[in-house]
């Protein structure tokens, strides 16, 4: 063909085939972007863990998000809020206050988005998300671990950072209600379709309280009938605060991460929370190593404090009924600390982990 022709049939062809290729990437099957990737995640069946119940445990694979947690639902509609109420702008920073994941999210979409991100977070948490949070090109500033009383608590100073710099927002993930927003149009539909309405029970960790209060907040519109229980560490008050009404620690502090609260967030207030279990280090621990040795899941402890939490719900409903919770993040983002063996022992939990499974610790 002659130049021009050739000329003259591209003219032709290229705009149906450009927009036939549009359309075919605009498909459900495509996800659009890093934003695209969160959500619509898995529903596992736990077949082993299950079998002793006489219920069926399913298990939302959260790890399996882009950001690798459940709280990369929290951080879409944290920046989505933002961008609608006006309060970024092009090349604007995003501050957050987080235990990690949520910041972990966070910075990857402020990479996919241009923003800055910058972070605070208490100096306990582990190694890992920090090096992930300064991969990903965030500002990471651990601070002391302070009570939401003291002005030196890191949301607080997450708050007073944001409002002293121009085009910086502070998401407010555990009283920003865009939070739990993101579990009620996402989480909760998501469950509601992949179990065809037949739930009775949901059971999550608590920590701003967004996906326990934003699922039990969707499915309790379908069906009133499904009871929302809340799963409590070691060193929360929210066990008894569910219990008896008052914000009183149950133990001391735990080894999850992420979870465990001090106070009633906003995410929380409103949810209607229909009992409340609290589970030992020891027996989230536990649970962890049964994930991986009897499920192949290899998470962290706040999912096996969700699991072992669910297997107490199956106990408490009886057989034959079907429970839902999540494994919130891989396994990965503790080795250091949870897969330590020196680590365990120090902090009495060593001794839960049968013994065959304790070929996955480390020194
Ligand atoms: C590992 C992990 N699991 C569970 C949660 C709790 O989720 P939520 O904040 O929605 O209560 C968090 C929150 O940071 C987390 O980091």
């Amino acid at each position: 063909m002659a130049s021009a022709a050739k000329t003259v049939w591209f003219l032709r062809h290229s705009q149906p085939v450009f927009s036939r290729q549009f359309k075919r990437f605009q498909s459900s099957e495509v996800r659009q972007g890093f934003l695209g990737t969160v959500g619509n995640t898995p529903l596992i069946h736990l077949k082993k863990i299950s079998e002793n119940t006489g219920c069926t445990i399913l298990a939302k694979a959260e790890f399996l998000n882009s950001g690798g947690s459940v709280k990369d639902r929290a951080a879409l509609f944290l920046i989505k809020d933002a961008q609608e109420k006006g309060l970024i702008g092009p090349g604007g920073t995003v501050v957050e206050g987080t235990a990690g994941n949520t910041g972990i999210g966070l910075a990857h979409m402020c990479l996919a988005l241009g923003y800055k991100c910058v972070i605070y977070m208490p100096n306990n948490q582990s190694q890992e998300k920090i090096d992930a949070l300064t991969t990903l090109g965030a500002d990471v500033r651990p601070v002391p671990v302070a009570p939401f009383t003291d002005p030196n608590n890191y949301n607080h100073q997450a708050r007073r950072f944001a409002e002293s710099i121009n085009n910086a927002v502070w998401t407010n993930q555990f009283d920003n209600t865009a939070n739990r927003r993101a579990h009620i149009e996402t989480t909760g539909p998501e469950i509601w379709r992949q179990t065809d309405g037949k739930v009775d029970a949901v059971t999550f960790g608590t920590g701003t309280g967004g996906t326990l209060a934003g699922v039990s907040m969707y499915l309790k519109d379908r069906n009133p009938k499904i009871k929302a229980i809340l799963a409590d560490p070691e060193g929360s008050v929210l066990y008894n605060w569910i219990k008896h009404g008052k914000l009183e620690r149950e133990g001391t502090g735990s080894i999850t991460e992420g979870i465990g609260q001090g106070r009633v967030t906003d995410n929380l207030k409103g949810a209607d929370i229909d009992d409340a279990v609290h589970v030992t280090d020891k027996l989230a621990v536990e649970m962890t190593f049964r994930l991986l040795h009897e499920e192949g899941f290899f998470v962290g402890a706040s999912s096996g404090l969700n699991v072992s939490a669910a297997v107490q719900v199956a106990q408490m409903l009886g057989p034959g009924h079907t429970i839902v919770t999540c494994l919130c993040d891989t396994g990965q983002r503790y080795y250091a600390k949870l897969f330590s063996r020196s680590v365990l022992e120090s902090r009495g939990v060593l001794e839960s982990i049968p013994e065959q499974y304790r070929s996955s610790l480390h020194d």
